[in-house]
């Protein structure tokens, strides 16, 4: 396992991103408030801490951690800004609220809601036309990846939902594998750097310079007893993290492997 640190993994700020998913009420903004003491306290490092609960919980946990050092965003945004499309929330109305960052294209959104690739460059362009970092989501079925179209599926992601003008410091990507998401499976060391290395290339070919600061990050089955590996792998800046984001001790404790 590579367990060195390069450049590159310093150079860029560390995301760590928790994706709560369909999970939170009111009672669980004891869990922000927890994480947003423990980086007052310097918990997190240089990282960048980005809290995504869902939609009712955007403007208390932005409330609560105002001038704070963590960040709270959407999981979902729609790509107008306002009109009739009733149950869904603008970019904009997600910036009012307190968050400024989304994430966009989920698998669990492409799967469950039918979202293309032009949809999620849609709403990535909506990300950025309110002011929003976009977290876009990529990454390969189980299937696609036996067939061994892993590559040829996160190329397509990429070219077709990352919008062409983002700026670096305007969108993130992370590397999500179907697969791997609330299964415990995570990807060898040696799939990683492949993948890494194929999708900073790709993102300059379409980004020219801005592909440099772009942060590419992890998720799937991400857990305090492999965040370290994760950590170790300089071509990765940063984690997305579903199930266990939900307990501010558990996050904390992949938190903990990028001090
Ligand atoms: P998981 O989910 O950490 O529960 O695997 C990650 C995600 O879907 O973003």
């Amino acid at each position: 396992m590579l367990l060195k640190r390069n450049a590159i993994m310093t150079r860029l700020r560390p995301l760590l991103a928790a994706n709560w998913k369909m999970n939170g009420t009111r009672a669980a903004l004891s869990e922000i408030a927890a994480l947003r003491d423990a980086v007052a306290l310097g918990r997190a490092g240089r990282a960048e801490l980005l809290i995504c609960p869902p939609f009712t919980l955007i403007h208390p946990a932005a409330d609560l951690c105002a001038a704070s050092g963590v960040a709270i965003g959407g999981q979902d945004c729609q790509e107008q800004p306002s009109g009739a499309f009733t149950g869904d929330i603008s970019a904009e109305m997600l910036k009012d609220a307190g968050a400024v960052a989304v994430i966009v294209g989920h698998s669990e959104r492409r799967r469950l809601h039918g979202e293309t690739d032009a949809t999620v460059r849609a709403k990535a362009e909506a990300a950025a036309r309110a002011g929003l970092m976009a977290v876009i989501c990529v990454g390969e079925t189980r299937a696609e990846r036996d067939g061994g179209e892993t590559l040829r599926v996160i190329g397509r992601q990429i070219d077709e939902s990352v919008p062409p003008k983002s700026s670096g410091g305007g969108i993130a990507l992370a590397y999500e594998p179907v697969w791997a998401i609330g299964t415990g499976l995570t990807p060898s060391p040696a799939d990683m750097e492949e993948v890494y290395g194929f999708m900073r290339r790709r993102l300059a070919a379409l980004l020219s310079g801005e592909a440099d600061k772009v942060r590419l990050i992890y998720g799937g089955s991400v857990k305090p007893d492999n965040a370290a590996e994760i950590a170790g792998f300089p071509q990765v800046d940063g984690v997305l993290v579903g199930g266990a984001s939900l307990k501010a001790d558990e996050f904390l404790a992949i938190v903990s492997a990028y001090r």
